[in-house]
């Protein structure tokens, strides 16, 4: 079987920036499609031209709010990885969407464009927690985009925030069993994080409010891993759960270190070559992207990771993962200082587990993953 190779498009506008995102987003702005259309299709070529032949396992359209960009930009990058790749039989390509009335409208041209699985932002299912969370949308225009996807799209998944502040164990069970009783294959569940250099973490720093404490949060996780499994979709990754069969195609080429490519302002990329791992990463503003694609000008800038580097990238994903990653006795992570009695400590005290092949985190592994990383790689 051909290695796994990805591609991630990051879409880097949104209608509105939400108090807890630190991710690469700028307000809407006014869309020359011809510009974007040719930036990323000098992207892409620029990356098949180093990836070679091998075809695609997945296609990714991440943001910011990619369900807001033109069909055509998502129709044309679709067609060029077609034409630079090709697809794998069966290859998964996803969008991700904000759950609004608006971008439902949307849904059958971006389907028909080739997507086949929605990503939707739904964040909660409670209209207090989505008025805190800065979100344009009400529980009813979610629940409506819900059903609108299940309809419209061979797979979908949507993704909730939790831990949000002052919650109760019994909100979240009953928001939880609500979401579940959508039946989707997939959900992704996170306990609200405070970024740094976000509107919520100058909030926290004011003290206008409290993020919910580590005891809570973790009950809440528990509920979470109880409720899960019984409906059927079992973590497969911390914040992941899937019925068996499917999990995100894409997001495992992350955890499993595989290669991908990424294009679109500010866009990761992760690539093997001669052994080694290089890290790749295009300019960050739009105006700078767009601005060096028609100038001829480098779009990217591109380092080689150190061993020990590559080690920490590839640890922290793949603990992350239920299942766990391949670690052979000979894995050159043995070869850093005092690797073998690290990793001896932390599975004499239970927060590892290995096989001689396969390392995994055990479940207080994984609720101390951090802490865990640490000790091991630290
Ligand atoms: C890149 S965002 C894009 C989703 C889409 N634009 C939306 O907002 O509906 C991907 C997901 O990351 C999660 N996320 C972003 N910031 C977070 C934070 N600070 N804490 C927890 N989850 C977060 C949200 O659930 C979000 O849907
Ligand atoms: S959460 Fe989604 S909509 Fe909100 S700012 Fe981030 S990417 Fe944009």
């Amino acid at each position: 079987m051909s290695k796994a190779l990805g591609v991630y498009v990051h879409w880097p506008y949104c209608a509105r920036i939400c108090p807890y995102c630190d991710f690469n987003v700028y307000k809407n702005r006014a869309i020359d499609a011809a510009a974007w259309k040719k930036a990323l299709t000098k992207d892409l070529s620029h990356w098949a031209r180093r990836t070679g032949q091998g075809k695609l396992t997945s296609l990714y359209f991440g943001g910011g709010t990619p369900s807001r960009a033109p069909v055509e930009i998502i129709g044309h990058v679709i067609e060029t990885c077609e034409f630079l790749w090709g697809f794998e039989q069966g290859a998964e390509i996803t969008l991700e969407a904000n759950p609004t009335d608006t971008e439902q409208l949307h849904f059958k041209e971006i389907a028909n464009a080739g997507v086949n699985r929605l990503s939707l932002g739904v964040q909660s299912l409670r209209d207090e927690a989505l008025a805190f969370l800065g979100r344009d949308h009400d529980a009813d225009a979610a629940r409506r985009a819900i059903e609108c996807a299940q309809e419209t799209f061979a797979r979908m998944t949507f993704d909730l925030i939790y831990a949000r502040p002052r919650q109760t164990i019994e909100d979240w069970r009953a928001e939880l069993t609500e979401a579940l009783a959508f039946g989707a294959g997939h959900l992704s569940l996170y306990q609200l994080m405070i970024e740094p250099a976000t509107a919520f973490a100058r909030a926290v720093d004011k003290g206008r409010w409290a993020p919910l404490d580590d005891d809570r949060s973790a009950d809440l996780f528990d509920a979470t891993q109880e409720l899960t499994a019984q409906a059927g979709l079992p973590a497969y990754e911390i914040s992941n759960h899937a019925r068996p069969g499917d999990q995100s195609r894409h997001n495992l080429v992350y955890w499993t270190y595989g290669d991908y490519v990424g294009v679109g302002p500010g866009a990761h990329g992760r690539l093997s070559a001669n052994g080694a791992r290089i890290a790749t990463e295009t300019l960050a503003r739009p105006e700078d992207y767009l601005t060096a694609a028609a100038a001829n000008a480098p779009m990217h800038v591109e380092a080689p990771l150190s061993a020990t580097e590559a080690n920490i990238e590839r640890f922290s994903m793949g603990l992350r993962l239920i299942d766990g990653m391949a670690l052979q006795p000979d894995d050159c992570f043995f070869e850093q200082g005092g690797a073998r009695e690290k990793l001896r400590r932390l599975v004499e005290d239970g927060f590892l587990i290995w096989n001689g092949e396969l390392l995994k985190a055990s479940g207080n592994g994984r609720r101390l993953l951090n802490r865990v990383l640490y000790e091991l790689l630290g």
